[in-house]
């Protein structure tokens, strides 16, 4: 089984159609990508699936983000779905917290890492101690469309699909998606590899 890592442009950003030299990057499969808690014992059952089961098969990856600067994303496949993983700026950043909760749609922060009632602000969207880092599940909370990075009104992700517009910390403000895009549960084992799952 081949686990080496793949990274291409992803050239489907509207604004720049062919630009090649946006930041923005698919990781097929994550180099690091592994299978935690049933050892190697899983490999070789693994490696009797086609791509899509195997990677169904991971419950847990890990990635290493050393490579992902500020104002870079990458896309992961975990679970059979997409996963953003953005290293935000200081702007970004700084947009998101200026944001008052009452005018956020949806008000619950959707982290699989924090309690169900948690508000959605900037801080509890994103691991302490990691807070440039985003990781959120890549799909829009309408109808399950694939969201496009640095896109949108909002300077976060944009789904085209029916014009839902999200901001820099994932969260929907603007169309007929009814929540934030969702964080699945993260683990930094170290500043450069986060486990997902
Ligand atoms: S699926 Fe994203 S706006 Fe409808």
């Amino acid at each position: 089984m081949d686990h080496s890592t793949s990274a291409q442009p992803d050239s489907a950003h509207p604004d720049h159609p062919q630009d090649p030299g946006r930041r923005d990057f698919i990781y097929i499969a994550a180099a690091t990508v592994g299978a935690v808690g049933v050892g190697l014992v899983a490999w070789p059952f693994i490696d009797q699936m086609n791509p899509d089961e195997a990677q169904l098969a991971l419950a847990t990856i890990e990635v290493d983000i050393s490579a992902v600067e500020p104002g870079m994303s990458l896309t992961v496949q975990w679970r059979g779905k997409p996963v953003f993983i953005r290293h935000r700026t200081e702007e970004e950043i700084a947009a998101a917290r200026a944001v008052p909760l009452t005018d956020l749609k949806d008000q619950t922060a959707r982290n699989a890492n924090l309690p169900a009632d948690a508000l959605a602000t900037d801080e509890n969207r994103a691991a302490e101690g990691h807070e440039a880092i985003l990781i959120m599940v890549g799909v829009c909370t309408h109808l399950g469309c694939v969201p496009l990075g640095d896109a949108g009104d909002f300077g976060g992700w944009f789904c085209p699909c029916h014009g839902s517009h999200y901001d820099t910390a994932g969260r929907i403000r603007l169309g007929p998606a009814p929540f934030n895009l969702d964080v699945p549960v993260v683990n930094f084992l170290d500043d450069a590899t986060v486990r997902i799952g």
